[in-house]
């Protein structure tokens, strides 16, 4: 076969493929751009008793079979029992901003299309892979991964993932890998809390410098990400769907299409922050909302967890609205027998003990006041105590010899029957078309267990079933209801992912809300998360974890998208008045937050402080929040800091509370801005505006 090169251009990279004379794709660059006609196909010469040429040659998609021994992105069985694939090139498909490399494994008639889409506004390319059954008889898909990457420069990469829990999500861990495969993985049913959908590999890299590799999966139920570096020294990532307990079964005439991945390459972790979060604005967030700020909301739970009624959550409504709030969102706690995490869930009609007018009364209240409405749902969820599972104790996974364990006492719907996922959608929609509800909080709380599903043919599917169930019932409300918004959560952090972020405008980050901890777990998100996406709540930590001022605990918040969730009928005037100079406040530069370019200036473990700075687009507005941590050194109070992001030839005013002072941007970015840290647990917003 002739050799054949394919070049991605994007902004300031190349990404390179090539057929070789085998009719085999591979991988052949990704990183700084070259001639264009500098790339090769190159032959592979190695070959001994112990190692084929295979282990020499990196192929674009990796697939079981032959002497191929590394970490695989494809994995099957044909009809005839063989699980040998050999997958050569037959087609491409060339557009504007597209490549589809269509492979085939000709004696089974099955084809791979790998999908490329790209543009040269960015560096990020989104990969997906479609398998195609274009034989008689079923496939069974063993492995099914959306992208595999070939690093450049056989020395190891440093790799970064959280090591989080719940409570403690995104806290992010480097390793150096030199050796061996590196998992990060969910079997739980969603991403949860512990490792990222995401590969961020690195080379002497800090927020400014060196070589980052990054690539996301947009893909929250079980996942996997593979990242090898094998003998020769080649680092591989693989990311995709989890293989564990994982089979599909694809008929003739089917294709099932792999979840997709965003990759880039780029200089310093700051520019990938930043490339990503302009990147999902523009091109995954749920189009109805990602280019427009998102509301300052006020969210009960914290405040009265289930013990709601109209006149209670009225009464937190006004205050909500008084200091500022644009969204009343009513936690748990509404719906059928609901009275704790004992019961309820599954009957999505209101509780008319609690709500003997109707819940209209709390909403039109709400809107009267001039604020929207939102409510709560945990859809995946069933529990004894409800009218649901007395009706249809079978609608829940399980196995007839083995007793469905419970968690938060509840039991996960499968919602891979079709009944069930409709029975889903027709609640939420009720509600909805009843109700002027615009907003929905949906949440999912526990991990799966006891995974039966006597209605699948191979119950291996129901962990993609699941989640594509999930995704669906989100679309199609959005798409019946195209002013609801819609807010991923999973006790806390365990949905925020780009999976979620598809079909959700934004993410509960994490149940823990002490601010302290709060900047790091908010540190650990901004690497590859946008920022518009985190939800961040202020609430009474200072009552039950440590003693943090309500200006720090704003000071947090106002770093994403800003929410309430304290209980305001215990606010003094004086934390009301001070809520609204900061609701004030956050709403005068809410676009630089949600829109503009971020900058991690200082953390803890660097420099005992945190500081964290957002210019808007145009650079005529700065926002920097400083935040000290809780020791208070004496003599280790002065620090300086150099801006970024600034217009080095024009003026900025800077106010920081105390001093009005008007320097070049230059001066702010070369020179220094002064900080004193001087007390524990100190907190400051500083405001640059362009002369
Ligand atoms: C877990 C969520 O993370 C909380 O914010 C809250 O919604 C509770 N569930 C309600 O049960």
């Amino acid at each position: 076969m002739e050799t054949r090169i394919f070049v991605i251009e994007t902004k300031n990279t190349h990404y390179v493929l090539g057929v070789d004379k085998n009719g085999r794709v591979n991988h052949i660059h990704w990183g700084g751009k070259a001639d264009a006609d500098d790339y090769e196909v190159t032959e592979n010469w190695e070959q001994n008793s112990n190692h084929s040429e295979l282990d020499y040659t990196n192929f674009e998609y990796t697939v079981f079979g032959g002497t191929m021994y590394r970490n695989c992105a494809f994995k099957c069985e044909y009809f005839d029992k063989c699980r040998d694939s050999v997958f050569a090139f037959k087609d491409a498909r060339e557009a504007e901003g597209e490549l589809d490399i269509i492979l085939t494994d000709e004696p089974y008639n099955i084809d791979l299309v790998l999908s490329y889409r790209y543009s040269k506004d960015t560096d990020i390319i989104t990969r997906y892979v479609t398998v195609k059954n274009n034989s008689e008889h079923t496939l069974k898909i063993e492995k099914f991964m959306s992208a595999e990457l070939t690093l450049p420069d056989s020395a190891p990469y440093e790799v970064k993932n959280p090591n989080g829990a719940w409570g403690s999500e995104f806290l992010t861990e480097t390793t150096l890998l030199k050796n061996g495969t590196l998992t990060f993985e969910s079997r739980k049913g969603t991403a949860g809390h512990t490792n990222s959908p995401y590969a961020i590999m690195s080379k002497n890299a800090d927020e400014e410098h060196g070589d980052v590799f990054f690539a996301a999966l947009g893909y929250g139920g079980n996942f996997k990400v593979e990242i090898q570096r094998d003998f020769v020294g080649i680092t591989r990532a693989i990311l995709g769907i989890s293989d564990f307990d994982f089979s599909y079964l694809l008929k003739s005439g089917e294709s099932l299409t792999s979840p997709k991945v965003y990759m880039g390459y780029t200089y310093g972790f700051e520019k990938m922050s930043n490339m990503m979060n302009d990147f999902a604005v523009k091109n995954i967030l749920p189009k109805s909302f990602a280019d427009k700020p998102l509301p300052v909301l006020y969210n009960s739970w914290e405040a009265t967890e289930f013990n709601v009624n109209a006149q209670q959550q009225l009464k937190l409504a006004k205050i909500a609205k008084e200091i500022g709030c644009e969204l009343f969102v009513m936690d748990d706690g509404w719906f059928g027998r609901r009275y704790n995490d004992w019961g309820g869930l599954g009957d999505w009609v209101v509780n008319e003990e609690k709500f003997p007018n109707g819940i209209d009364e709390l909403i039109d209240g709400v809107n009267e006041l001039g604020m929207n409405f939102g409510l709560w749902f945990e859809p995946e969820m069933v529990q004894d105590d409800s009218d649901l599972f007395k009706a249809h104790p079978d609608w829940i996974y399980h196995y007839p010899n083995r007793e469905a364990m419970k968690l938060r006492h509840q039991l996960v719907l499968n919602l891979t029957k079709p009944e069930v996922k409709e029975y889903v959608f027709d609640c939420m929609d009720k509600m909805l078309e009843k109700h002027n509800i615009r907003y929905i909080k949906w949440d999912m709380n526990r991990p799966f267990s006891e995974i039966g599903t006597e209605n699948l043919e191979n119950g291996q599917e129901l962990w993609l079933r699941h989640t594509q169930a999930v995704y669906e019932i989100a679309d199609r409300l959005k798409e019946k209801y195209p002013y609801l918004q819609l807010e991923a959560c999973s006790s806390g952090g365990g949905r925020a992912e780009y999976g979620a972020m598809e079909h959700f405008d934004m993410v509960w980050t994490s149940d823990n809300t002490d601010p302290v901890d709060r900047l790091d777990i908010q540190h650990g998100f901004s690497l590859l998360y946008p920022i518009k996406c985190m939800r961040a709540w202020v609430t009474d930590t200072n009552l039950t974890r440590r003693p943090v001022t309500l200006d720090f605990r704003f000071n947090v918040s106002m770093q994403g998208s800003l929410s309430i969730g304290s209980n305001l009928l215990n606010f003094s005037q004086e934390d009301i008045e001070k809520s609204k100079h900061y609701v004030e406040l956050y709403k005068s530069f809410r676009e630089v937050i949600q829109f503009g370019d971020f900058y991690r200036l200082r953390n803890f473990d660097e420099d005992g402080y945190y500081a964290t700075q957002y210019v808007s687009k145009d650079k005529s507005k700065s926002v920097l929040f400083i935040d000290s941590n809780a020791n208070s050194f004496f003599n280790k109070q002065f620090r300086s800091i150099h801006l970024k992001g600034l217009d080095p030839n024009v003026k900025y005013k800077l106010t920081d509370g105390e001093r009005t002072v008007v320097k070049s941007g230059a001066y702010f970015m070369n020179k220094e801005y002064a900080i004193r840290l001087d007390r524990p647990l100190m907190s400051k917003i500083i405001i640059l505006d362009r002369k």
